[in-house]
């Protein structure tokens, strides 16, 4: 096997403010936040940033090898450096430091603005995108048609791409990507803003693709489509490589242990805490279905969270009220489960024991949350509360049960709707 692609201490180094992340601009944010804001920001920066910079880097010692026909997943946690990667690899950004030699036509499919020219129409984007490719116009002929029926866009074929909307937009830059026969096909997560139709669609592509031997890079927060598409897995953290071995056991690693974000401090031991202590919370875990204990959670699936309590008095406590609240990254509330809201509030043992909150369905998007618990009496007497018991990671799953590439994380619940057209 020939090696394709070769990264050699491959580090990439950003100046950035304290603001870091209102100054990256990926697909999705322009989908979520609408153009216009965005591009204020990229115009102006200067009245939205404060001046303090400092050196962050990306990626660091990064080394790795692609050989011929490996269907790579590139995993990790948001902000682990997987779109510099790609970045790096398409030539869209210039490395700090390191060595990256390719053997092979890349078509990549990162970003808007990226491999389209937004005045000219899609038309002529396919075939200035084939050119680049280094095809020939009559080989772009041959696959034009099949491009405009993947990516849906024939009505809209003679209008320039920058009045396309992004869903147009991502399905045009998939199609083109995946049709011009590149020798190295990079794909990030882009593909999640398409539907669920196109995402299978694309998917099922990249399976055509990756069979016809050709290399396939792929970074997705969907850890089924990556063990089902990729062969080897890389997982990053930090920027920078954790495992590179076959993908199973990446994904394994990833969603088991890895990046365990509990908080260490022993809960029984914790000051910072309310109540009478009659009852003291001191331990908390989340276990599957199957009651083993898991770090990371993904939507669409059923919990136990489960919390540990030990009972000083000795004696047996009736009517105990329950709260279980969940926050996200910013310290909002997100989703409250108390005993009450039920009329189940619970009676306990003059022994120490567990109470076991069941969530069915988990409806979290992707991110990052921590949990507070509350126990009182009667609702009357405090009996303890503690904040921040745990963070932990939701990532990936399939809560539409569609298997679906798209992974929501610019919203917080996710919940089921009905469409209709009257
Ligand atoms: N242009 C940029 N300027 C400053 N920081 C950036 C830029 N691009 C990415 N970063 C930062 O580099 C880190 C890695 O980003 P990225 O490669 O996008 O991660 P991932 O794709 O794994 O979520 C993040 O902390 C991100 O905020
Ligand atoms: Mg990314």
């Amino acid at each position: 096997m020939s090696v394709v692609i070769k990264v050699e201490n491959l580090g990439k180094k950003y100046l950035i403010s304290h603001q870091r992340p209102e100054r990256y601009v990926a697909l999705r944010d322009v989908i979520t936040d609408g153009t216009k804001k965005i591009t204020k920001k990229i115009l102006n920066p200067q009245s939205v940033l404060p001046q303090t910079r400092e050196e962050f880097w990306a990626l660091r010692n990064v080394d790795f090898e692609i050989n011929e026909g490996d269907r790579v997943g590139i995993i990790g946690r948001n902000g682990a450096g997987k779109t510099t990667v790609l970045k790096l690899l398409s030539r869209i950004t210039e490395p700090t430091e390191g060595k990256i030699s390719i053997k092979g036509r890349i078509a990549s499919l990162l970003e808007v603005g990226t491999g389209f020219h937004p005045e000219l129409t899609g038309r002529e984007n396919i075939y200035l995108n084939g050119a680049i490719l280094g095809m020939g116009k009559s080989e772009i002929k041959r696959k034009f048609d099949e491009i405009v029926d993947f990516a849906d866009i024939e009505k809209f074929l003679d209008t320039p791409v920058k009045r396309y909307s992004s869903g147009m937009y991502v399905r045009l830059a998939f199609a083109v990507a995946s049709h011009l026969e590149p020798e190295i096909l990079i794909v990030d997560e882009v593909l999640a803003v398409g539907d669920a139709q196109f995402q299978k669609k694309s998917l099922n592509k990249m399976e055509d693709v990756s069979r016809e031997g050709r290399t396939v890079l792929f970074v997705s927060h969907n850890m089924p489509a990556i063990e089902t598409l990729c062969n080897r897995g890389i997982l990053l953290d930090n920027g920078k490589i954790l495992m590179d071995c076959d993908v199973n056991s990446a994904v394994r690693y990833y969603l088991e242990s890895a990046m365990t974000e509990y908080n260490t401090t022993d809960l029984e031991k914790r000051v910072d805490r309310h109540g009478s202590g009659k009852i003291k919370v001191v331990g908390f875990r989340v276990l599957d279905s199957a009651f083993d204990e898991v770090k990371f959670l993904q939507s669409g699936k059923d919990y136990f969270f489960e919390i540990s309590y030990k009972n000083n008095e000795k004696k047996p406590c009736t009517n105990v009220e329950v709260s279980f609240d969940v926050y996200d990254e910013r310290n909002s509330r997100v989703l409250l489960f108390r005993t009450n809201f039920t009329n189940s509030n619970l009676n306990l043992s003059l022994s120490d024991g567990k109470i076991y909150c069941k969530v069915a369905n988990l409806p979290l998007a992707n991110g990052m949350y921590h949990f507070s618990v509350f126990l009182a009496f009667e609702n009357i007497e405090v009996l303890d509360y503690i904040n921040e018991i745990a963070y932990i990671t939701v990532d990936g799953g399939d809560f539409f049960g569609t298997g679906s590439l798209g992974l929501p994380s610019h919203c917080k619940i996710l919940h089921e709707a009905e469409w209709h057209v009257e």
